[in-house]
This record gives C-alpha cells, structure tokens and sequence, in this order.
C-alpha cells in the first residue's frame, strides 16, 4: 500500500515519461523526414524504451494497491531547428526526468516507504546511463559540427549504436547500452579496483560475459625459455629449434623461464613480466586485455569507436568520488613513441593508487589506450613491481605497422 501522495507523484512520473515517448516519436519522424535513418531509427527505439518505463511505473502502483492513470500528453514540437537543437532537448529532458526520479527518492525517504524506495533504485541507474549516453552522443555532435556535410557522420555515428543495440538485444537479456563502449568501460577499471576497494564492491556489480568461441586474443603469450651453453644465452619459444655449430663436445647447459613475455596485440608491442596473469575481454566494438601483477596491472583498450580518453576520465573519476582523486595532465615516452593522458591518484579507505591512463597513436580508426594502475606503498611510492614493469615496458614497447 502506498499513500496518497506517493500515489500522484508516481502517476506524474508516468505522465513524464509518456511525454518523453512522444517527444522521441516526434523526433524521430523529423529526423526521417530529413533523412536521418540512423538517428531515426535511434529515436524510435528511444521512444518504446520511454514507454517500457511509464509502463513499469504503470503496473507497480496497480500493484502496490494505488491507482495508475494513463495520462493525458501534451502535443510535442513536430519540428526543430537542427540535429544538434533536437539532441540538445532530448539531453534536458532526461535530466528533467533524472530530478524527477531523484525528488521521488527523497519522498520515499521521508515517507518511510523502502518499497517504492527500492523500486525507484533501478531508475537512478537508468538515468545515469541515459544522461551519459545523451551526453556522449551531444560531444559528438558539438565535434563533428551539424552542417549538411558532417550530418551524415552524426547519423553514422547513430547507427553504429543502434546496430550494438540491436546485436545486444539478441543476446540474453541484456540492457541495451551496457555495450555501448563508452559506458561499459569503466566498468573494467571498476573491476580492478574492486581488490582494495570493498566499498566498490558493494555498489557496483561487474559485468562477465560469456565469450563463445576463442580467438588468438584469447591465447597467453608463451612463456619464453632462456637456454644457457657455456655462457651464451639463447632465448626460446616452446616449440623453437635451434641448431649450435661447432658447440664443444662437454657443454654446460642450463635452462630457465625468461623474466618477460610478449605482448603483440593490435599491433602494439611490449614485453611483461612473466608471472602476471593474462585475461582477455572482449564485446561488440571494444576489446580489452588485462596483466595483472600482484601490485600493479596493465591494461589494453581498443575500440572500433572513436572514444575519447578524457571523458574515460571523467568517467572513473565521478565512480571514485572526486573528492578522492587527483588529475593531473601527464605524457610519457613509451619506447620511441611519446604519448599523451591523464594520471589520477586516488585515494580511498586508507589505499592509494596511480594510474597513468595514455593515448597511444596509430594512424587508423581504432583508439588504443593503455592503462596502469598502480598500488602505492604506505609512504605513497611505486610498487617496485611497477618500477620494474615500467622499465621493461619502456625499453621494449613499439608499434607495428
Ligand atoms: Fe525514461
Ligand atoms: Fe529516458
């Protein structure tokens, strides 16, 4: 049983969110009109997802013993000045719907009502990532430009989400912008805090995903075995051949695992320490290695989309509070290829890490970022593990054309 008031805050709620079904259902018809398939057709989608959400608040007041009122719409502008207008309004509305949301949590609060409060969790989340996916998607706008010209790369740009979307949608169940890259991938780096930070642990839930066939991502770069004949080492791949020449009749032989393996992935090169543990993720449109040491963890991202490193940023720090990190613009040579990033330091339940997060260039479509993180001692130093990794990394990393 809900109260009164609750009651008519929710059937609001539904009114707001029916409005914004239509408003989509409007705005998609211009972009088709204009042309825009895959802005329409992100529109469209946009436009049943709002109604799914008036009708989940439709059916939980029935069940809660209140009374849903199917509301009546206001007409919405049929047409707008420009893509960018219409996304602009589509951004403002859903932070509308997010105060909403937001001013219903409170209600709830004061009523004492955990039902409805509990309810309501599942909508914050949702705001969250419909906000960051509007938002994105506005910063591609504002950088492609909306002349004639570049509206065919913004309604590409549409496209290729509404294909992620849709492939998602095959899949289990799936909400349709968990693989949206720009969303999910701090959910990794969430991932990896998760080791020191408990408090992370309980708020978020990582994302697994079942990976049906393997591919040569999937496979460790070998071990590499150091072969020693009387002083001179040679260093092997299981499986390699050597053939020695004029080798003494009594040699001294003796055999030991190379300190590092190779990474060559994406056409980046480097070489790691041997013991660290090698995971490989991947989903639609991204895919991400991880090395992970017992102090220090290196991590590869590649997209097929353009991402931009900064709002990467952004993104962990608003996940680690700002209050708890420092960012600080930050370029480091990698081999002979100097690349640019942030560092943030973190600092969280008595723990302090690093990470250097760099853009690496390549002239192709892909974006390739590296990532490290490091666990900072009691008196805020490097790990030694980080120091040594880095050096290697360092001295061996190149890009393969
Ligand atoms: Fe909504
Ligand atoms: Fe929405």
């Amino acid at each position: 049983m809900i109260s009164k008031s609750m009651e008519k805050a929710l059937n609001q709620q539904i009114a707001l969110e029916g409005y914004a079904s239509y408003l989509y259902l409007s705005m998609a018809s211009w972009c088709e009109n204009e042309g825009l398939e895959g802005c329409a057709q992100f529109l469209y989608r946009q436009s049943d997802e709002e109604r799914a959400h008036m009708l989940r608040i439709f059916r939980y007041i029935n069940e809660v013993d209140g009374h849903a009122l199917s509301p009546g719409i206001k007409e919405p502008a049929h047409t707008f000045k420009s893509v960018r207008d219409l996304f602009e309004q589509v951004y403002t509305h859903e932070q509308k719907v997010t105060r909403s949301i937001h001013e219903l949590v409170s209600q709830s609060y004061e009523e004492k009502d955990h039902t409805t409060l509990n309810f309501l969790q599942w909508y914050i989340n949702e705001q969250r990532e419909e906000e960051a996916l509007m938002r994105t998607i506005l910063d591609k706008i504002k950088l492609i430009g909306d002349t004639p010209q570049s509206l065919y790369f913004i309604d590409m740009e549409l496209d290729k989400i509404n294909q992620m979307t849709a492939q998602a949608e095959g899949g289990e169940g799936e909400r349709p912008y968990d693989n949206y890259p720009f969303l999910i991938k701090n959910k990794r780096m969430k991932s990896q805090l998760a080791t020191v930070a408990l408090i992370l642990i309980l708020t978020n839930s990582l994302i697994s995903q079942e990976q049906d066939s393997i591919s040569a991502n999937d496979i460790e770069p070998p071990l590499r075995l150091e072969l020693t004949i009387d002083g001179k080492t040679y260093t092997l791949k299981d499986g390699d051949e050597i053939k020695l020449k004029g080798v003494a009749a009594n040699p001294t032989v003796s055999v030991r695992s190379a300190a590092f393996r190779q990474f060559q992935f994406e056409s980046v090169y480097f070489e790691y320490p041997t013991h660290f543990a090698y995971t490989y993720e991947e989903d639609f449109g991204y895919r991400i290695w991880s090395l992970d040491g017992s102090d220090f963890i290196i991590l590869m991202f590649v997209y097929d989309v353009p991402v931009v490193l900064d709002e990467l940023v952004d993104e962990m720090v608003a996940q680690f509070g700002e209050e708890n990190c420092t960012i600080t613009p930050f370029e480091r040579k990698l081999g002979e290829i100097p690349c640019a990033g942030k560092r943030i330091e973190v600092s969280l339940i008595g723990q302090s890490l690093n990470y250097e997060i760099l853009d690496i260039p390549y002239p192709d479509d892909k974006k390739r970022i590296l990532a490290f993180q490091d666990i900072r001692d009691e008196t805020g130093n490097s790990s030694s593990e980080s120091t040594l990794t880095m050096q290697q990394i360092n001295t061996s990393f190149k890009l393969i054309k």
